[in-house]
């Protein structure tokens, strides 16, 4: 054993191990079929426990399962695998955000994999907002040199590594247990915001306190008791130090997302047989849950008749949250907070003039990454006519179907300020764990500096005057005069 020691602590030979365990389970399952007594149940499960610790050390080990390298102190100078070293190996092996997708399917049970990755009806709108993010072309310039290539971005006062935040899950603890922190932490790390959800894990006070900029929140509008809920958040998150706001207004009503109603996910979230079989297929994902707890709405605690999951889920189907989001309600709203705010989920020109009328700093153009309207156009089609109406002091974000660096300069040549990228960050956690978020904003960033200096735009000013081809554009004529 001592001959193997220092093999074994080798991080390659555990990922060598982890493919032998498979075939050696594989072969196992096969003699398992004739079953002599309790002996091969013993052994199979004693296998499985082998088969679990090689796989995760193999993979550098989930964080929380108690058996990744990451946590053993170092001894003597032999390897000890760190974040560094796990971030090296995924960049060879996941070098896009896109990759990271039949893992991420892999680790999450599926009822909640479904819940991610899905938009609404036929996923149209889903599908629409990728394919015109590729539609988007841009003639690159040559002889620019790459001096004064700069991927930062100033939004809202704050300096920050690159135009691109962390956008708000609904319920991403319950997702990915531990979501919440692990998107604060890899914002924190890439120097990027982080716009924590009404829906988050944690409330907004302790991610704030994770942050040491970019402490942006999303509001969901809450009507019973004349928006008490949502003023009082409101008040919340100026005390905890939240630079930015955003009012989510496109979930007038709750949609019906067939994957869901199929899978039995309602609201409060009753686990069934079903459930339960999904998650206990899923060994990472019980390790996350084992360490951080099953995820509730944390911020609305203080709201529901006890601060129960239950309870908590009561009030959140009671509420309804983003109902209610009338333009006389956001004037109040923009009234009610001192620093920046934004309306998220526009699509309208004229909708978009009327949130900067009433004070708002910006925009979020955005179709709920085409989970609320499926008949909703791609948010990039939209976004020139937006910049158009507006002009060029308001903040223009745009998200949906963010999945690349180059995605984030397409926005930026089509009048966008910066992006907010939600799945990417979700698929990078539930393939990688805790820092795989941080590889998210890492290939992000990359790419987009590479994107910045190939295309010869060098920065996000530089961008917007390249000359580009944006076949699924709106003409701000084909948008009617019609009231909201
Ligand atoms: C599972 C899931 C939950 C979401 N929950 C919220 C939410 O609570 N509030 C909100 O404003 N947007 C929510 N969104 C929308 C995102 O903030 C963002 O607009 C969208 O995900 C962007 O598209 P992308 O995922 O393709 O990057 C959610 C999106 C997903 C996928």
């Amino acid at each position: 054993m001592r001959v193997l020691d220092p093999w074994a602590r080798n991080p390659a030979c555990w990922e060598k191990i982890s493919i032998i365990a498979r075939v050696a389970q594989g072969s196992f399952r096969r003699r398992w079929i004739c079953p002599r007594g309790a002996r091969p149940r013993i052994a199979k499960r004693r296998l499985a426990h082998f088969w679990t610790k090689c796989i995760h050390l193999g993979q550098g080990g989930a964080p929380g399962c108690g058996v990744g390298l990451r946590r053993r102190p170092p001894r003597g100078g032999r390897h000890v695998m760190t974040v560094e070293d796990r971030l090296a190996r995924w960049r060879r092996r996941y070098p896009r955000v896109a990759d990271l997708a039949p893992r991420a399917r892999r680790r999450l049970p599926g009822f909640l994999h479904d819940f991610v990755v899905g938009g609404l009806g036929d996923d149209l709108a889903l599908g629409g907002a990728r394919a015109a993010l590729d539609a988007v072309e841009i003639v690159p310039r040559y002889g620019v040199g790459a001096e004064g290539l700069d991927t930062g971005a100033t939004l809202f006062g704050e300096r920050f590594a690159a135009p691109l935040a962390i956008a708000p899950i609904g319920g991403d603890g319950s997702i990915w247990p531990g979501a919440t922190r692990a998107f604060a932490r890899a914002a924190r790390a890439a120097r990027l915001p982080y716009m924590a959800g009404t829906l988050a894990s944690h409330p907004v006070e302790q991610v704030a306190g994770w942050l040491e900029q970019g402490r942006w929140f999303q509001l969901y509008t809450m009507p019973g008791d004349d928006h008490r809920v949502s003023l009082d958040l409101l008040a919340r998150a100026a005390a905890a130090g939240v630079t930015a706001v955003a009012v989510t207004v496109d979930v007038p009503l709750p949609a019906r997302r067939y994957r869901d109603m199929r899978n039995g996910l309602r609201m409060p979230m009753r686990p069934g047989p079903r459930h339960i079989a999904q998650a206990a297929s899923r060994p990472a994902w019980l390790a996350a849950l084992a360490r951080h707890g099953v995820g509730q709405f944390a911020n609305l605690a203080p709201y529901a008749d006890a601060p129960d999951r239950g309870s908590i889920g009561g009030f959140v189907a009671r509420e309804g949250p983003g109902a209610g989001a009338g333009w006389p309600v956001l004037a109040r709203l923009r009234d009610a907070f001192p620093g920046a705010m934004l309306v998220k989920g526009l699509q309208h020109p004229a909708d978009a003039a009327n949130a900067v009328a009433l004070g708002y700093d910006g925009v979020i153009v955005s179709n709920h990454g085409g989970r609320q309207f499926d008949a909703a156009p791609a948010p990039i089609d939209v976004l020139p006519a937006i910049r158009d109406a507006v002009g060029p002091a308001p903040t223009l974000l745009l998200d949906g179907g963010i999945l690349s660096g180059l995605d984030i300069l397409r926005a930026q040549v089509c009048g966008a300020d910066g992006v907010l990228a939600g799945r990417a960050f979700m698929l990078g956690l539930a393939a990688l764990g805790q820092d795989g978020p941080a590889h998210v904003a890492e290939t992000l960033i990359d790419e987009y500096r590479i994107a910045l200096g190939q295309s010869g735009a060098l920065t996000g000013a530089g961008a917007r005057g390249m000359t580009h081809r944006h076949p699924g554009r709106w003409p701000a004529l084909a948008f009617g005069e019609e009231a909201p």
